[in-house]
């Protein structure tokens, strides 16, 4: 099978599967570059911020989730053990992102906590991507329309947090 040449438009009307499985595979690579600089005897400085994108990237990913995706997909697939499951696995790794945004990559444990945090989300992403949204998908949830409520909500989640990216106009102007 060969992959489509058209790609999803990055601003407008991208699937909510399509974008949350795009964020599943930035996380994973800012887990493997910080394996590599730990691996590496990376600085402190470098891990660090790795580990600050991976806290961000994870909380406004899980976030928008949870008030967006979730809710629809819980209504529709009739499923509250994978939901549950969902749910107890995002408080956990909350729970790990609060332990690392009060560590230094100085402090014991700090490779070891994002370590195992990388596992815990590569479970969580697996279950997401062979369980739920395969379910979602045969239970015709509109994912059309909440890909758009996704985008959004992640924006305003980005704005909070001053990582806004540039609106589209601004950008498209920009990169003439
Ligand atoms: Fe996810
Ligand atoms: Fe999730």
């Amino acid at each position: 099978m060969t992959k489509t040449a058209l790609k999803p438009d990055m601003q407008h009307g991208e699937d909510a599967i399509t974008l949350l499985t795009e964020d599943h595979k930035k996380v994973k690579k800012l887990f493997a570059d910080f394996a590599k600089l730990a691996k590496g005897d990376g600085s402190d400085k470098a891990k660090a911020e790795v580990v600050r994108q991976i806290c961000m990237e994870l909380t406004i990913h899980a976030q928008a989730e949870e008030e967006i995706f979730y809710p629809a997909v819980r209504a529709a697939i009739k499923d509250d053990d994978l939901m549950d499951e969902a749910d107890v696995e995002h408080a956990g790794a909350k729970n790990l992102i609060a332990q690392l945004e009060a560590m230094t990559p100085a402090h014991d444990h700090y490779d070891a906590t994002v370590t195992v945090l990388g596992e815990s989300i590569d479970h969580h992403v697996k279950e997401e991507e062979e369980k739920m949204f395969p379910k979602a998908k045969k239970a015709k949830v509109d994912t059309a329309t909440l890909g758009a409520a996704l985008t959004q909500r992640k924006h305003e989640l980005q704005a909070e947090r001053g990582e806004a990216e540039p609106p589209v106009k601004a950008r498209k102007a920009k990169s003439r």
